[in-house]
């Protein structure tokens, strides 16, 4: 007679589909420190208060006191453990982030966790930070470079120190720009958000490299396309103001929520199982679960990262103080 499977048994035989990787994964965070730029809103607000759902203290480095404050009460409700705060902090000012830093520093005993998640996309021509970059190369680069360098003292008291850099699909198009990284001759908003988001990757990459020797492990991650704040940074009046509308919205119904957005960076952040240098980004690239992921080539580039590590070293006048 035919043995007949019954529906349990069948179910059992069937291969099993890994199960993705959501915030509820992310490991016990007690007893850690998480610094989190831009977490007032979209991408960054979600990074905190998942983080604080897991027991991290989390700083919010914010520029906008008002934002800040109302964002700081969800991440208070989400908090399991310590109270998060706020540290007003503006990466397009060096002054600024020397003084969010100062407090850090001496305040905390270890920072175990730095998400350098704010930017801006796409601003309009000439938006300059107050040492002149360009706003876009100058935020989310050159502010995270040197938060990064001085809190580096911070980050290296921690046990397993993590600093995760928010790149972008725009990687992919992206070049550095080297006779003019500022964009002063000529300016092209999206080629210069994508310098940008290669930039995040090759400083990425030569932070771990430099931090052979120490503990501390350098990866980043992309959202793919999510629906979050971002599509407004680039917003202009003029006539061009109504079609940029338009494309924002469409982007926008394109993309997948900002929580589901944000899981790269938290993966990144939080998961013990990642080599240096790794690279997160949602499983379809644009939407879905973490995975590791693809980058631009030239994100490899060694020459690429060290030159661009010396151009920032200028440009903002701070090196890191490695211990001998
Ligand atoms: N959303 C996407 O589809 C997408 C795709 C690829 C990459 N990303 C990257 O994801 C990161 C987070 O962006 P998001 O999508 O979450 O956008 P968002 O909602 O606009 O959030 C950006 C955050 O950065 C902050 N910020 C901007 N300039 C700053 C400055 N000078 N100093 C301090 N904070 C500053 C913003 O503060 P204010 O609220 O005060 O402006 C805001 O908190 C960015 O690095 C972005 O490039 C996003």
């Amino acid at each position: 007679m035919a043995k007949v499977l019954s529906a349990r048994t069948t179910t059992a035989r069937l291969p099993l589909l890994p199960r993705p990787w959501t915030a509820d994964d992310i490991p016990d965070l007690s007893g850690k420190t998480a610094v989190v730029t831009g977490a007032n809103s979209g991408l960054g607000l979600r990074t905190a208060e998942a983080l604080a759902a897991k027991g991290a203290q989390v700083i919010m480095a914010c520029r906008n006191e008002l934002k800040a404050a109302t964002a700081l009460e969800s991440v208070a409700a989400a908090a399991t453990g310590p109270k998060p705060e706020v540290l007003p902090l503006d990466l397009a000012d060096l002054t600024s982030i020397r003084r969010a830093a100062d407090h850090l520093d001496v305040r905390e005993n270890a920072i175990d966790i730095l998400v350098n998640n704010a930017g801006v996309m796409a601003l309009p021509r000439n938006v300059r930070t107050a040492e002149g970059f360009d706003a876009q190369f100058g935020t989310n680069h050159l502010g995270h470079y040197a938060l990064t360098g001085l809190l580096l003292p911070a980050l290296l008291r921690a046990p397993a120190p993590r600093v995760v850099t928010v790149s972008s699909i725009a990687a992919w198009g992206g070049v550095i720009n080297w006779p003019d990284p500022n964009w002063r001759v000529i300016y092209v908003r999206w080629l210069a958000y994508s310098q940008s988001k290669l930039a995040n990757l090759l400083f990425t990459a030569e932070l771990d490299r430099r931090a052979a020797g120490t503990t501390l492990t350098a990866v980043a991650a992309h959202p793919g396309l999510s629906a979050t704040n971002l599509y407004d940074s680039g917003t202009e009046k003029g006539a061009s103001a109504r079609l940029a509308a338009l494309q924002q919205q469409a982007l926008v119904a394109m993309a997948q929520p900002d929580r589901m957005g944000a899981l790269p960076q938290l993966y990144a952040a939080t998961m013990p199982d990642l080599p240096g240098n790794a690279y997160l980004g949602p499983g379809l690239e644009t939407f879905g679960y973490p995975r590791r992921t693809l980058r631009n080539p030239l994100a490899y580039s060694r020459t690429q990262a060290r030159a661009l590590w010396r151009l920032s070293e200028k440009l903002t006048g701070i090196t890191y103080d490695w211990p001998a």
